[in-house]
């Protein structure tokens, strides 16, 4: 399973880089809004300092919600760096674009997926990842796991070459049960993926292998 870090957070791109298992970026106008970068200018500076610091995929969402907007735009991200992949709304307009883009060989991201039928047509469409969002089906009592299981199944089952990237992730939880779901990415936050490095036992166990250490060697 992929590691993606789900914000636009410099230094905390940079932290999750440095761990040394990071595979992607993806980012969306309210985590670019939450880092204050305003403007389409500042933005695509934004995107590349992304794509200097990750060697990996980054996801960068278009603004505008009509097929041409979205054409105008997505091409514009595209050409910013190879490794840009254009995220795009699955609205009806959202999947023409995806199409679109398919046959032009530029990467995209299906993003605000709630369903499987909505799933589906992104990978008829062609996209190069589907967005599930976790956390927020299970805001409203809804099991977010089981949608990106039953994407898995449906896009094995058909062989659809689309990637399932979970996301909306709220905790180190959410990652564990998405890689048992079988998603082929997860995107999370910094704090989910240290998330998955504690354990009291490998604390205390460190701690008495530094004491044993010191204490023959005092
Ligand atoms: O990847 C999508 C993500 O940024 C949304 O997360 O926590 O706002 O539902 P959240």
């Amino acid at each position: 399973m992929k590691f993606f870090i789900d914000t636009a957070n410099l230094a905390q791109i940079r932290e999750a880089n440095e761990l040394g298992v990071l595979d992607g970026v993806t980012t969306n106008p309210s985590l670019m809004a939450r880092e204050n970068i305003r403007g389409e200018e500042a933005c695509r500076r934004h995107y590349v300092e992304i794509c200097n610091i990750v060697d990996g995929d980054v996801s960068a969402e278009v603004i505008a919600t009509d097929f041409d907007g979205m054409v105008r735009e997505g091409e514009e991200l595209a050409a910013l760096h190879p490794n840009i992949v254009v995220k795009l709304p699955c609205t009806a307009e959202g999947i023409r674009a995806v199409k679109y883009f398919a046959r032009k060989g530029i990467r995209t991201n299906c993003t605000l997926v709630f369903s499987v039928g909505q799933a589906l047509l992104a990978a008829k469409a062609g996209a190069t990842y589907v967005s599930p969002f976790v956390g927020r089906l299970d805001d409203i009592c809804e099991d977010g796991v089981e949608l990106v299981a039953h994407i898995v199944r449906m896009y094995r089952y058909y062989g659809f070459e689309t990637q399932v990237l979970a996301a909306s992730i709220r905790h180190t939880q959410h990652i564990v049960q998405c890689m048992d779901a079988g998603a082929d990415v997860a995107t999370c936050p910094l704090a989910a993926i240290k998330g998955l490095l504690k354990h009291p036992l490998t604390d205390s166990g460190l701690a008495q292998f530094l004491a044993d250490h010191a204490k023959a060697n005092a």
